[in-house]
C-alpha cells in the first residue's frame, strides 16, 4: 500500500484581485460594445461586402459556481478587433487575442498566454482556434503545459470572455494574415531603428483607421440555468435468501464528464469507461442472478449517478435520502447490510499507465470484507503481470469543501467504500482534461477495459460465492466485446457534461429525460430484474450545490 499526500494545490482558494475589473466590465457590456460600433461605424458597416463568411459557431469556456468558488469565464459578449500573439506586448483594450490551440502546447505561446492573458489580462477577449489534435502525438511536456492552462481555468475565474472555434479555412487565413502583418510591422520598426515599442494608444489609433477586422459576439448575456434537475438510476439484484438478511454490495459510477468546454466534451475524456464497465458487470451478474443455481446468497445494488463531476452530487443526494430517518418510506433496508461500495472511475487507462489502483480513505482492517476484496483483487490480477495493482491510501481532508473520489461520499457516512481506477494520482485535472492521451487504438483500449472487467468481476464473484477455483467469467458468462464496443460508441458521440444532461420537469409527475439517459435507463432495465428507480434531484434552494450558466455556445460575427 502506498499513501498519497494531500493535493492541496489542486484546488486553491482564489482572491478577487482583479484590478482591471471596472474597465473590462464596461467594455464587455453590450452597451459599450454598441457605442463602439457607432464610433467606428464606417470601418465596420462600410465594407460589408468584404465579409468572409457571416457567422461562426463558437464554444464558450465553462462557467460554474460551487460552494467553494466561482470558476471559468464570467462573460460572454464582446465587440473587439483581433490580435495575434506576436502583437501582445502592451495593454490592449478592445482587442481579442487569437491563438491556435496547438500553439499553446509550445513553451513560447504558452508563456504568453499564461502571463499576458491569464495573469495580466492585457486584452478584452480571447478566441482559440480549435484544431483536431486529439490524434496527434502529444508529448508529456506539452500535455503538462496545456494542463496548467486548463487547471487555471477550471480552478479559478476570469472576467475575460474566452471562446473556442473549430478551425476552418477562413479563420486560418485570417490568422495567417494577421500574423504576417504583425511580422511586417515589427520589421519596419527594426528598420527605422526604433527601440521603443509603440504605446497601446498609438497602436489602437493606427488600427482603427487602417483596414481591420472586428470580432463580434452579441450575446446572449450570461444567465443562470434555473432549477437544474440531475437524474440518477438505482437497481438491485436480489440474492437467494431473505432480502434484508443477506449482505449487500454496491457498485457505483457516474455518467457525466467535465472539461473546460462543455460542448466539446465528447471523446475528450476517458470515454465513459466507468459506465461501460458498470453496465457490463450488471449484464454479467444479472445472468448469474437470473438462474437459481448460480444465484449467490448476497444482494448486488447498482447506482448510476449524475453530478459526479459536481462533487458527487447525485451520490450525496442518494446517500442523504437513504439515511434520512424522516423519510422512512424511502429508506432502503438494503443499505443496512452494505458490506462495501465499489466506485468505478476513469478505467480506460487514458494515461497509459497500465495500472489498477484501489483508493481508500482508511487502510482496511483485518477481517473486513474490504480487505478480503483487496486480497482477491491482488490474487486475480497476478494473472495479468503487466497490470500494476496497487492500494492507495488517501485520507479525506475534512477541511476541504470538495472530495477527490466518489467513495469518500460513502466513507463520510461510515460505509466502507473504495474507488477502482486506472489513474495513479488523485489530481482532479486528469479527470477534466480536454486531451486524451489514451489508447488511440480502439482494439487495445477495449482489451484493457476487458482486462479490468475480468479482474473486478472475478474479485466480486469471490466475494459473492466464497473461494472458487475456476474463473467464473468464462463461457456463457464471459465479457462481451461486442457489448462494450457498442456502448462505447453510443456514449462517445454525445457531450456528457451535466449541464447538457439535465432533466426537465413537465409537471409534478412528469419528467423529460435527455435521450442519452433514456438509453441508459432502458439498458439498466434490461440487465436487472426490470425494476429501476429513477431518482430526480434538485439543488438546495438556499445553498445550491452548484450553479450553471448559459450560453455554452453562441455565434461569432466577423466583419472587415
Ligand atoms: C485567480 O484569478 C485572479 C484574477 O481573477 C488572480 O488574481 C489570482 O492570482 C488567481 N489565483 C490563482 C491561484 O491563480
Ligand atoms: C489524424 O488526423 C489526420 C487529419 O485530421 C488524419 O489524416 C489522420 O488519418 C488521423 N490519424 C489517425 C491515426 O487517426
Ligand atoms: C448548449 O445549450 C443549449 C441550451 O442551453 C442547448 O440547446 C445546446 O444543445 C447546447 N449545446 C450543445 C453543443 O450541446
Ligand atoms: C505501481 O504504481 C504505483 C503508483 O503509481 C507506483 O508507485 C509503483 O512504483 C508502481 N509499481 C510498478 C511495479 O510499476
Ligand atoms: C475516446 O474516443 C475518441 C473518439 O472515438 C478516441 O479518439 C479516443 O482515443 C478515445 N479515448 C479513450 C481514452 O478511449
Amino acid at each position: 500500500m502506498i499513501t498519497e499526500a494531500e493535493n492541496v494545490a489542486d484546488y486553491v482558494p482564489f482572491y478577487y484581485l482583479f484590478t482591471l475589473l471596472p474597465i473590462l466590465f464596461v467594455i464587455t457590456t453590450p452597451a459599450a460594445a454598441g457605442s463602439f460600433v457607432t464610433a467606428t461605424g464606417n470601418a465596420i458597416t462600410g465594407s460589408s461586402s468584404n465579409l468572409l463568411q457571416n457567422q461562426y459557431i463558437v464554444y464558450r469556456v465553462h462557467q460554474i459556481d460551487m460552494p467553494y468558488g466561482q470558476f471559468g469565464s464570467r462573460s460572454s459578449a464582446f465587440n473587439l478587433e483581433p490580435l495575434t500573439p506576436n502583437q501582445l506586448s502592451d495593454f490592449f483594450l478592445r482587442k481579442c487575442a487569437l491563438f491556435k490551440w496547438k500553439d499553446l502546447f509550445q513553451k513560447s505561446f504558452h508563456d504568453i498566454f499564461v502571463r499576458k492573458i491569464l495573469q495580466e489580462s492585457l486584452v478584452s477577449g480571447v478566441l482559440i482556434i480549435y484544431d483536431n489534435i486529439i490524434n496527434k502525438s502529444v508529448t508529456m511536456d506539452e500535455l503538462k503545459r496545456w494542463q496548467t492552462i486548463e487547471k487555471r481555468l477550471l480552478t479559478n475565474e476570469t472576467l475575460l470572455p474566452i471562446y473556442f472555434i473549430q478551425e476552418n479555412d477562413d479563420i486560418n487565413r485570417l490568422y495567417d494574415e494577421l500574423m504576417e502583418s504583425a511580422e511586417n510591422d515589427n520589421d519596419n520598426q527594426r528598420t527605422f531603428g526604433s527601440k521603443t515599442t509603440k504605446s497601446g494608444a498609438e497602436i489602437i489609433r493606427q488600427k482603427i483607421f487602417s483596414d481591420s477586422y472586428q470580432f463580434v459576439v452579441n450575446g446572449p448575456q450570461v444567465s443562470i440555468i434555473n432549477n437544474p434537475i440531475v437524474t440518477s438510476f438505482q437497481t438491485k439484484l436480489i440474492g437467494a435468501g431473505i432480502e434484508d438478511q443477506m449482505p449487500t454490495y454496491v457498485i457505483v459510477t457516474h455518467y457525466d464528464s467535465y472539461s473546460m468546454i462543455p460542448a466539446l466534451t465528447n471523446g475528450a475524456d476517458s470515454n465513459a469507461s466507468g459506465v461501460i464497465i458498470f453496465l457490463e458487470l450488471m449484464r454479467l451478474f444479472s445472468k448469474l442472478y437470473s438462474n437459481i443455481k448460480t444465484r449467490p446468497k448476497a444482494n448486488l445494488m447498482f447506482l448510476l449517478s449524475g453530478g459526479g463531476k459536481l462533487n458527487y452530487f447525485g451520490t450525496k443526494k442518494w446517500l442523504d435520502d437513504s439515511f434520512d430517518p424522516s423519510r422512512s418510506s424511502n429508506v432502503d433496508s438494503l443499505l443496512d447490510n452494505v458490506q462495501f461500495a465499489i466506485c468505478l472511475d476513469s478505467l480506460a487507462d487514458s494515461m497509459n499507465e497500465n495500472g489498477l489502483f484501489m483508493y481508500i480513505s482508511k487502510p482496511p482492517k483485518p477481517g473486513t470484507p474490504t480487505l478480503t476484496f483487496w486480497n482477491n483483487l491482488q490474487e486475480i490480477s497476478s494473472d495479468y503481470p503487466q497490470i500494476n495493482t496497487t492500494l492507495i491510501h488517501k485520507k479525506i481532508n475534512l477541511a476541504e469543501d470538495y472530495l477527490y473520489w466518489e467513495h469518500e461520499r460513502f466513507s463520510l457516512k461510515r460505509i466502507s467504500a473504495f474507488t477502482l481506477t486506472s489513474l495513479s494520482t488523485s489530481k482532479i485535472i486528469q479527470r477534466r482534461t480536454m486531451i486524451d492521451l489514451g489508447q488511440p487504438n480502439e482494439q487495445q483500449r477495449l482489451n484493457q477495459m476487458e482486462n479490468y472487467i475480468n479482474i473486478i468481476g472475478e474479485a466480486l464473484a469471490h466475494q459473492l460465492y466464497g473461494p472458487i477455483k475456476e474463473n467464473l467469467l468464462s463461457g456463457e458468462y464471459s465479457v462481451s466485446r461486442t457489448f462494450i464496443q457498442s456502448i462505447s460508441r453510443q456514449l462517445q458521440n454525445v457531450p456528457r457534461t451535466q449541464n447538457l444532461l439535465l432533466t426537465t420537469q413537465k409537471d409534478t409527475q412528469n419528467y423529460q429525460l435527455p435521450s442519452l439517459l433514456k438509453t441508459i435507463q432502458m439498458m439498466m432495465k434490461k440487465y436487472s430484474d426490470g425494476n429501476v428507480r429513477t431518482l430526480h434531484y434538485k439543488v438546495d434552494g438556499k445553498n445550491p450545490e452548484f450553479i450553471f450558466y448559459e450560453p455554452n455556445e453562441t455565434r461569432l460575427f466577423i466583419y472587415k
